[in-house]
């Protein structure tokens, strides 16, 4: 994936709450292109693979029963300075230090159930983006 991309997931937490509408319109408006994006349900194999760097921490089993226990929303982004740009858009893991209008800000309830994941380097984004989807699947 290009420096310009980025990786994203609307968490089972947002999809439940009926929020994909409202995250995915303030995404666009932030200026990103969406160029891969689909529903699906990540199983439990699937969430320890795409956290393994979290595995030795304390909420690592929390961390990947949330994920699996309804669908997510995964899409890749594309923006200029994408990553960085994105993770300011969704503020901090916590929402109670996340800044005023953003993502997790609006919408997270909790540092568990945080509505949306960023990749935090380009690196990530291209392995967390093909982890996701086939080349045939981005645009
Ligand atoms: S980050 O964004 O990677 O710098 O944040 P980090 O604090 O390292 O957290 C990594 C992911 O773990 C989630 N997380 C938690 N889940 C459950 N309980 C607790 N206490 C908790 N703390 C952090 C956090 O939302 C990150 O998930 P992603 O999908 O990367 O946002």
């Amino acid at each position: 994936m290009a420096d310009n991309r980025t990786f994203t997931m609307i968490k089972p937490d947002a999809v439940e709450n009926g929020h994909i509408g409202g995250i995915l319109d303030q995404i666009t408006a932030s200026g990103f292109r969406i160029v891969a994006m689909k529903l699906t349900h990540m199983t439990k194999r699937d969430a320890e693979t795409f956290y393994a760097v979290h595995n030795e921490r304390p909420f690592f089993g929390e961390l990947v029963e949330f994920m699996t226990r309804g669908p997510i929303v995964a899409a890749i982004l594309e923006k200029d300075n994408a990553v960085e740009d994105f993770r300011t858009l969704i503020g901090a893991t916590n929402p109670e230090d996340a800044a005023e209008g953003t993502i997790r800000k609006k919408y997270a309830t909790s540092i568990g159930e945080n509505a949306v994941h960023g990749s935090d380097s380009d690196e990530n984004a291209q392995i967390e983006g093909a982890f996701h989807f086939a080349g045939r699947e981005m645009f």
